[in-house]
């Protein structure tokens, strides 16, 4: 029987990281001055292998997960990544997307594909190069993420596109976005800049609400509202009233979905959280190397959700914001 948590939600979606690196350093994500020469990575030794991963991925799915995202840091960065797509995607019954800095898309996107992968989603917060740039913090060129999802629509897997927005930095990207990934038929999702991990220096007046996002866009292509397509979904809807596609807003901060959140976190050394902006994680990967059976594995994993009563989004407050949560990059977004 599914298992649903104190407040009645079931486990439905798994975001499993598989690396905590990163070839970029998000100013938002991975700022240099945090994630530099000196920061502690994860050791090899650490990270879950494919195997052990496929292992939990089929107690989750046994335990009703339908969806299965692929995360990180960036995981085209882990080596040899389309074997653990293959191994996920052989589980059945399982929607299998992964989400990326694309990158790697030119190089991976066919391997990808071929493994099963169903659907891909790449980030991307301008398409002016300065500003680009300015959030990479690498110098990445905007010209060769468009390559990489041009490599995926290519080797035939559906894209959608994630754009955090930071006030002052990325507003004036907002409309040259939606105007490009409209044309290209591409869904565009914007983001609400979150104040996950600690090291990003995240303040209030950095956030540009989802409403001013949506006006914005809606002002030069009138858009309508569209039901969710199913319970948790995170992103709220809009169509464009012409008929040429729609565009999503994941309004964490001003819309908070805790009361629907039906996702866990698996990050890639095996500590699995049942929020994004969990201070803790549960460590299943001494679970597994410490022998347990399938049924074991399986007790374990329900009474952490059985007892789950996480809502963080909706009981945030100045104190919340101060606790020392876990990175994005290392729980996977
Ligand atoms: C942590 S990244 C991992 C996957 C991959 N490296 C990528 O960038 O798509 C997953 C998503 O989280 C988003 N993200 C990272 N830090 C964020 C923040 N502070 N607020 C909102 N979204 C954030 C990224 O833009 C990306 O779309
Ligand atoms: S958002 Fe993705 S690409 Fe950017 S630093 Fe974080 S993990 Fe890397």
């Amino acid at each position: 029987m599914a298992v649903t948590d104190t407040l009645g939600r079931p486990l439905r979606d798994l975001r499993i990281s598989v690396t905590d690196r990163c070839n970029f350093r998000c100013v938002y994500c991975m700022p240099k001055e945090v994630f530099g020469r000196d920061y502690r990575f994860l050791d090899r030794r650490e990270l879950l292998t494919f195997e052990e991963i496929e292992r939990l991925a089929r107690t989750f799915v046994a335990h009703g997960v339908e969806k299965i995202r692929i995360t990180g840091g960036e995981p085209l960065v882990r080596r040899d990544l389309e074997r653990l797509v293959e191994k996920l995607s052989a589980i059945g019954g399982v929607d299998l997307t992964l989400t990326t800095n694309g990158s790697l898309l030119p190089q991976k996107a066919r391997a990808l594909r071929e493994a099963g992968l169903r659907r891909v989603t790449v980030s991307l917060d301008s398409l002016d190069d300065d500003v680009f740039a300015s959030m990479n913090d690498i110098d990445f060129p905007v010209q060769r993420v468009l390559e990489g999802i041009d490599a995926a629509a290519e080797a035939g897997l559906p894209v959608k596109v994630n754009m955090v927005v930071k006030r002052g930095v990325n507003e004036d990207s907002v409309l040259p976005m939606a105007r490009l990934f409209r044309e290209r038929g591409h869904i565009l999702r914007f983001i609400e800049y979150m104040d996950v991990g600690h090291s990003n220096g995240w303040r209030l007046d950095d956030v540009v609400p989802a409403r001013e996002i949506v006006a914005a866009v809606d002002a030069e292509f009138p858009l309508e509202p569209v039901e969710p397509n199913y319970r948790g979904e995170v992103a709220r809807r809009w169509r464009y009233r012409d008929g040429s596609g729609e565009i999503g807003v994941i309004a964490s901060l001003t819309h908070p979905f805790c009361g629907d959140c039906t996702r866990a976190r698996l990050s890639a050394e095996g500590r699995l959280y049942t929020c994004l902006f969990a201070v803790r994680g549960h460590d299943l990967r001494a679970v597994l190397r410490g022998g347990a059976d399938n049924g074991e594995l399986h007790d374990e994993i329900g009474r952490i959700w059985g007892r789950r009563t996480d809502r963080y989004s909706e009981i945030r407050s100045q104190a919340t914001a101060e606790l020392e949560k876990v990175e994005m990059s290392y729980i996977g977004g």
